[in-house]
Formats: C-alpha cells, sequence, structure tokens
C-alpha cells in the first residue's frame, strides 16, 4: 500500500463537486473493505480512513461506520476515537469492535467471557427500528468475537438478540428514529477524532451492530447497511457509474484546464478505463503509449491496439521487443528480471514523452486498493515481490498525476468501463502481470521460450473460454518450466518441456485456492497443447493454494 493520504473525496471535493459520502473508520478489520464495498453497492459513495485520521466535517459528510478490529476494547493499546463527539454531529453505526468500543464508551460493560461467538447465528428482532426495517425474524448473521456485551450502558435499547448473545443489534436512547438527521455535517472544520466539538443540537442516531453484516454470510446484511445508508443517514444512492462518469469528466476537465496528459496503457482494465475517461475529457490532447516488450500474450499487441482505436483512443503503439530480449538475456533471477522489465519500460515511454511537445500531466489508472492506508496491526509487510513494475514513473518524470479511478474498486471500474461502451472482453480479462510471461518462463527469457508459451497460454485461454470457464476463474495462465522431460511421439523419442496450467479463485488476489477445473477440460488442454505446440511434451497442473504459494510463480 502506498503511504499517502487520501482525503476525503479531495478529487471531487476541492473542484467543487460535491459527491454525498459515508465515511468509514478503520480499527484495522480484515472486513473493512467489504463494508466499503457494501456502501458502494448501495450506490453511495465511502471512503476508508484509519481511525486515527480527523475527521472533516464537511457538508457532503452523511453518516459515520465503526469497523470491527482484531484487537480486544480491553488491550492497553485498543484503537479508540470519541464516538459521543463524531455522534454529537453525525449518524454513526458501530460494526462488531465498534459496537463493543461504544458499549463501553457510553459506560456499558465489554469482557472476555465464555460466550465466545463465531459463524451463523439467527437474528431475533425484539424492537422494530429503521436499521433492522423489513429484516425477516430469525435471519442469518455472521459473528465473530471473542469480546461480549455483558451490559448495555443505562441509556441504550436492544433491538435484537441471538441465541448466545443477548445485544446483537442495539442503539442509544432518543437517537432520531428515522429521516435524515437534519444538519449532519452541516458545519465545516475538523475534530481529531478524539476532540470533536461538543453537541450543537439534536442528538444523531447511534446505532450498533455485534455481527457483520459487510459479510457474505450475512444473508440480509446488505439490506441492514442499505437501511442505515438511506433511512438513518437520509443518502439519495445517487453514485452510479453514470453519476461518476459525468462528475468524474468535469472533475478532470477542471484539473487538467487546456493542458496534455501523456499515459502508459498496458491493454488492462484499469488503464483502459482511466484513459477512457480522460479522453472524454480532453480529447486527442491525451496521448497514450503502448509498448510491445516480447511478453505479451500471443496477438495481444495488435489486437490491444486495434481495440483502443475502435474506442477512439489516440495510443501509439512501440514495438520495443528486440532490445526487451536483448536486454533480458542471461538474466534468470525474478527480481533482475522485474527491475530490467520496469526500468527499460520507463526508457522507452520518457523517449516517446519527450516526443509530445508540452506535457504537463500523467495520467494513472490506480484503484483505491492501491491507496487505502492499512492500519497495521502486525506491524509493517515485508516485500514478498517487487510488484508495481513501473512505479517508478511518476517519480521520474516529474509531472503531475491524473488517477481518475483513485476511489474506485475493481468492479467499479469494470461497471464504469461498461457504462463507457468498452467491450466487454477487454473488461472482464484476467489480471495479467507487468513483467508478463516473462515471470511465467522460469528462469532465463528467450525469444524462442516467449514463442512457445505464448502458443500454450493461447489454447489454454481460448479452451477456458470455449469451455465457458473463463469467468469462473480469477486468473490463469500457462508457465513455462525449466525442466525438459522424455516423451513418446509417434514412434520417435522427444525430449522437451514441460507446461504448468495455472488456474486461481479469488476475491483481490491477496488470496487465492486453485481452480477445480473439470478433469475432462483438462484432459483435452493437455491434448491440444501437447498435440500443437511443438516443443512441449508434457502439461500438469499446479494444485497450490496462495498461501503458502503465490499465484505466479515467479
Ligand atoms: P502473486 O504471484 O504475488 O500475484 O500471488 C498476485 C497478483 O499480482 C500479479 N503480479 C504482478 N503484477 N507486476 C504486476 O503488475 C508484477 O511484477 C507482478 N507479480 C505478480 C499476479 O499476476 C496476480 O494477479
Amino acid at each position: 500500500m502506498h503511504g499517502d493520504a487520501v482525503q476525503l473525496g479531495d478529487f471531487f471535493y476541492l473542484r467543487g463537486i460535491m459527491t454525498e459520502k459515508i465515511l468509514i473508520l478503520d480499527f484495522g478489520s480484515q472486513y473493512t473493505q467489504l463494508i466499503a464495498r457494501a456502501v458502494r453497492e448501495a450506490n453511495v459513495y465511502c471512503e476508508i480512513i484509519p481511525f486515527s485520521k480527523p475527521v472533516v466535517f464537511d457538508p457532503s459528510l452523511k453518516g459515520i461506520i465503526l469497523s470491527g478490529s482484531p484487537f480486544s476494547v480491553n488491550d492497553a493499546n485498543a484503537p479508540e476515537v470519541d464516538i459521543a463527539a463524531l455522534h454529537s454531529r453525525l449518524p454513526v453505526l458501530g460494526v462488531c469492535y465498534g459496537a463493543q468500543l461504544t458499549a463501553k464508551q457510553f459506560g456499558g460493560r465489554v469482557a472476555n467471557s465464555n460466550k465466545r461467538e463465531y459463524g451463523r447465528a439467527l437474528l431475533h428482532k425484539q424492537k422494530d427500528s429503521p436499521i433492522l426495517k423489513d429484516v425477516t425474524e430469525l435471519s442469518q448473521v455472521w459473528m465473530s468475537h471473542a469480546d461480549t456485551i455483558l451490559d448495555l450502558p443505562a441509556e441504550f435499547e436492544v433491538l435484537a438478540n441471538t441465541e448466545s448473545i443477548p445485544f446483537a443489534a442495539f442503539r442509544k436512547n432518543g437517537t432520531k428514529g428515522s429521516g435524515p438527521a437534519s444538519g449532519s455535517g452541516a458545519t465545516d472544520g475538523a475534530a481529531g477524532n478524539g476532540k470533536a466539538a461538543a453537541a450543537d443540537g439534536p442528538e444523531q442516531p447511534l446505532y450498533c451492530l455485534q455481527f457483520h453484516p459487510e459479510v457474505y454470510h450475512s444473508i440480509e446484511g446488505k439490506k441492514i447497511i442499505r437501511n442505515f445508508l438511506v433511512d438513518v443517514c437520509g443518502c439519495k444512492q445517487d453514485w452510479t457509474p453514470a453519476h461518476f462518469i459525468s462528475d468524474t469528466v468535469a472533475a478532470l476537465q477542471k484539473q487538467i484546464g487546456e493542458r496534455k496528459v501523456i499515459m502508459a496503457l498496458s491493454g488492462g482494465v484499469d488503464s483502459t478505463v482511466a484513459a477512457t475517461l480522460i479522453h472524454k475529457a480532453i480529447g486527442d490532447r491525451l496521448s497514450g503509449i503502448f509498448v510491445d516488450n516480447g511478453v505479451l500474450r500471443k496477438d495481444e499487441f495488435e489486437q490491444v491496439l486495434s481495440t483502443y482505436k475502435e474506442i477512439g483512443l489516440n495510443v501509439k503503439g512501440i514495438d520495443a521487443k528486440a532490445m526487451f530480449y536483448r536486454e533480458l538475456a542471461g538474466k534468470s533471477d525474478p527480481e533482475a528480471k522485474r527491475k530490467t522489465i520496469g526500468r527499460l519500460f520507463i526508457d522507452v515511454f520518457q523517449e516517446e514523452a519527450k516526443k509530445v511537445a508540452g506535457v504537463e500531466l500523467l495520467g494513472q489508472g490506480t484503484i483505491y486498493p492501491d491507496v487505502i492506508e492499512s492500519v497495521s496491526v502486525h506491524g509493517p509487510s515485508v516485500t514478498i515481490k517487487s510488484h508495481h513494475n513501473v512505479g517508478g514513473l511518476p517519480e521520474k518524470m516529474h509531472l503531475e498525476l491524473v488517477e481518475p479511478l483513485r476511489y474506485l474498486f475493481k468492479d467499479e471500474v469494470r461497471r464504469v468501463g461498461a457504462e463507457l461502451g468498452i467491450p466487454d472482453d477487454l473488461l472482464q480479462r484476467h489480471p495479467f502481470p507487468g513483467p508478463g510471461l516473462a515471470i511465467r518462463i522460469l528462469g532465463e527469457v528467450s525469444e524462442e521460450k516467449v514463442r512457445l508459451l505464448q502458443e500454450a497460454d493461447y489454447l489454454y485461454t481460448k479452451g477456458l473460454k470455449d469451455h465457458n470457464l473463463y469467468s469462473s476463474v480469477w486468473q490463469a495462465g500457462a508457465i513455462l518450466l525449466p525442466v525438459k522431460s522424455v516423451g513418446v511421439m509417434g514412434d520417435e523419442r522427444t525430449y522437451e518441456f514441460t507446461v504448468a496450467l495455472r488456474a486461481v479463485t479469488s476475491v483481490d488476489g491477496m488470496t487465492a485456492d486453485w481452480a477445480h477445473l473439470p478433469y475432462t477440460f483438462l484432459a483435452d488442454i493437455s491434448n491440444e497443447i501437447i498435440n500443437n505446440v511443438k516443443g512441449i511434451n508434457r502439461v500438469v497442473y499446479d494444485i497450490s493454494s496462495k498461501p503458502p504459494a503465490t499465484i505466479e510463480w515467479e
């Protein structure tokens, strides 16, 4: 994760475009991003900030959600915010840890008891409330907590319980029942989360859920989140792809003015959608560059360029294959290969950028998961692989950044792309690493090995599409192993390379399971590859999950 701060929708806000917003204060839960995605799915814009950051009460802020956490509220170093100060100004929803912290701060009792609850539970409603509106009796919810609330604070009332715990949903008495909170967030100004201004007006709603409405196993969780957003905070649910596009185009026009933008495109979803938005804002003052680094998929260079033409993007294709092969020769260490590709890419890009007179801005397809500041619970994370192979570009170029997707999750990027008319084929493509097939050819890369792998990869991908398996897999690819083995074809002995097929299911690539592809499909593909790609006589299937393996082999 990058360290730079993401400030309250500044992309829109600073340009005078006001989008209603919910703020999620992150206490380090593994589910925090799921809360944000559920809010966005309800067509309400939201942002995640670390609990320790001051909340800026600008007029677009409609409510605050307190996330879960791996901490116990009784830990000496438990993360804290002043919930009374927040709820004096805006509606607040505490989820799991957020609910326990609320109970504790208002005088209730939270302890590590033997009532620990993990997994499915059924919600028994005790009272009608806006937050549980239309939720069916005994609806399944997902619990994941070691601490339990033993006593509610005096001025709170219980809304629902489960078989094991008495306080599954509760709220502060006297908080407004429904409808938008008058004056919510109407006053400008920042407040440290522990030092917000005192209450100024009627109390805002304060709701708490001990369960996790954001996870898939809470069957009506999305409805509960929607109830908070609409019936408690009064959000209009107008954060749609169409709305995003018109706001973003207006914001881009303000940011860019009459200046020129240059951008590297990769044929992937993010850079294509970002470029299309910028193009919509400034037309051909956007110059795109797409580099053939020699380790793209079969025919990818030509196909992607022709799609860009179809969309109307002004993109120049640069064939730099020979230089990449030359520089990769003799390098077998994965990091050395990555660094070489990254460095050459920057060289080529800079060379081309010089040819565009007067360019002042650099477009990038950065998306929200790359910039959310995560609350570090287990200390700084270690670099396993240096993924961001073109990460050095902005520093080298000294150009102002244009990042229209900085606040979107991947699924939202796809929805925006569809609304922009980008062909489905491109939008639904599996992720493909920047260093391309170079990190799927174990050891040294050569033009001949690239050709072999391109053929095998092409047959594998085509097979997945023909068998309707492509979209059920998160990412798939073939890997050329540096192993030759003996085979027999007709009467002839062969001694050729082995290809490993990899296919995984995943949500975000952080963890992944190997895809259980049908045996009949694997058998067909193995035959296809061995019969058609001279130089490969053995195909194996990778059945490792991440962790402990990774998705790519290098
Ligand atoms: P791993 O192999 O770490 O991959 O499980 C997770 C995701 O990241 C992609 N990946 C890369 N993407 N440059 C990239 O742009 C890289 O060097 C790189 N290495 C891995 C991988 O394809 C998967 O989607």
